[in-house]
């Protein structure tokens, strides 16, 4: 997720398709700004500050789950399948899979190259044996695999409730690509967060020290840095809510006065109580799940929760289509 910032000494230059997100994101109405933006340098490390905090449970739960179920998922996949992760790989979750899985091969897929390398030495590092492939490509479009695994059973794994931030659309989408990259008869591991009392949602997405606050906030100062902004990021304040009619925490940058400002040398104006939409977290009850699961290709064979139920495991295979009634 880490997106390399070149410095030419002075300012840095931006990514293009960062700038057409921000001028389009900004003009448009509602304003909202895709997420994947939050995580340049600054990003990443408060993310990953996000996932330590006492309010937001998912990290914790979804490794608690793992821990427990390694032998189960194990059982169920066979060992000698080749893992393919969507994403980078967590230096805490992965391993906890490859240690019970004893995997032919390691695909870590991510669009950032650097980030991939990073992670993939670190887990080569750590797992000298492992055949570890990485593979830089955007996800969200059926790939083809590195010829070495064309013919190994594959376990796709894509933990984090990643899947919440995509609209339901664009999940069916990504995991009908996945079914593609993986083929027929492989198996996903996935991770999905539940909907549960809007209270612990809103404040695992509004934490006391403010370390989600200033996640969003960054994306402001992003702006600033790569796009020769002028926004006064002071006059905007974080904002979380649950959107109950669509099952999401929905995260806002609002205007606390008129605000008028530069960016890539346009010009935007605000009014106070205004919001830029940056970021949408998906929540999914058990039935709501299995349904997008099968939407996307997917017929779910087992899941596991925490004992509140606040975080799924989803293992799920790629059965050959039977035909309707
Ligand atoms: C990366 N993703 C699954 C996180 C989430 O919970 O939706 C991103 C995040 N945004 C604010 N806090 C965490």
């Amino acid at each position: 997720m880490l997106k390399p910032e070149i410095e030419d000494g002075t300012r840095s230059f931006a990514d293009p398709a960062f700038r057409a997100d921000v001028l389009a994101g900004l003009t448009r109405r509602p304003r909202a700004i895709p997420a994947r933006w939050f995580y340049d340098r600054r990003g990443s490390e408060l993310f990953e500050a996000i996932t330590d905090l006492p309010e937001y449970y998912p990290t914790r739960t979804e490794i608690a789950i793992l821990e427990r179920i390694a032998p189960e998922i194990a059982a169920l996949a066979g060992e000698g399948r080749a893992v393919v992760e969507f994403g980078s790989g967590s230096s805490t979750k992965t391993p906890i899979l490859l240690r019970a899985v004893r995997p032919s091969a390691y695909v870590p897929i991510d669009i950032s190259g650097d980030f991939l390398r990073e992670s993939s030495r670190i887990l080569s590092a750590a797992f000298p044996a492992l055949l570890v492939l990485p593979f830089e490509a955007d996800f969200m479009h059926p790939l083809t695999l590195p010829r070495t695994i064309a013919t190994t059973p594959k376990l796709g794994f894509f933990p984090g409730s990643t899947i919440g931030n995509m609209t339901p659309l664009m999940a069916v989408d990504l995991l009908r690509a996945m079914r593609g990259s993986l083929g027929e008869g492989a198996l996903l591991l996935i991770g999905m967060d539940r909907i549960k009392d809007a209270d612990v949602l809103v404040s695992a997405y509004d934490d006391a020290a403010g370390v989600t606050a200033a996640f969003n906030l960054n994306l402001l100062e992003r702006i600033n840095r790569e796009l020769d902004g002028t926004i006064p990021v002071d006059s905007f304040r974080h904002e979380a809510v649950w959107n109950d009619d669509r099952a999401r925490i929905e995260m806002h940058l609002m205007t606390q006065r008129d605000v008028s400002f530069d960016v890539d040398g346009r010009r935007f104006s605000i009014t106070a109580g205004e919001t830029i939409h940056t970021e949408n977290s998906h929540k999914y009850g058990p039935r709501d799940a299995r349904i997008l699961l099968r939407s996307g290709g997917w017929t779910p064979i087992a899941h596991w929760t925490d004992p509140e139920d606040h975080f799924a495991v989803y293992l799920a295979e790629a059965q050959a289509e039977r035909p309707a009634p």
